[in-house]
């Protein structure tokens, strides 16, 4: 089993941004987290973060026949973007959703998920945790 993390724009950022919302641990803290989670669970991974739609659609594109699934955390893209949500529905990969913080108990615009219109799970305001429970979800829908 091999799944794709992809992460989006200024996730990078972690620890520096708004750390009242997203914490104080950085972005290596969470693939850290990310890498133990899949290692217990004996699944191949790669993380990708880019703070670009297009390059975000390349990858889902690329993952095709290469990934068995994906967990996103699209950031401010879960919000708008129709592409990313196209490409998701175009290589059919299962995809859970993950994001770090509430998104449904802050500003009225976070609301709505494009993303979760074909994401078969969406996992939202543990922290960094929430990554924990959105691979094992994943590993449990594919095994
Ligand atoms: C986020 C929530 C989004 O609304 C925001 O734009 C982000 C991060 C989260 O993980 O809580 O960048 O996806």
């Amino acid at each position: 089993m091999k799944i794709l993390i992809i992460n989006g724009p200024n996730l990078n950022l972690l620890g520096l941004r708004e750390p009242e919302i997203y914490g104080n641990q950085n972005y290596a803290s969470l693939c850290a987290l990310i890498d133990d989670t899949c290692k217990e669970l004996g699944v191949d991974h790669e993380i990708f973060q880019s703070n670009h739609e297009g390059a975000i659609v390349d990858k889902i594109q690329d993952a095709y026949g290469k990934f068995d699934g994906i967990v996103i955390n699209p950031a401010a893209y879960t919000h708008t973007s129709v592409a990313i949500l196209d490409a998701l529905k175009a290589v059919s990969i299962p995809t859970v959703e993950v994001h770090i913080s509430d998104i449904n108990s802050r500003d009225e615009f976070r609301k709505h998920s494009y993303i979760s219109l074909t994401a078969i799970k969406t996992v939202m305001g543990l922290g960094f945790e929430g990554y924990k429970v959105a691979i094992e979800h994943l590993y449990d829908f594919l095994k």
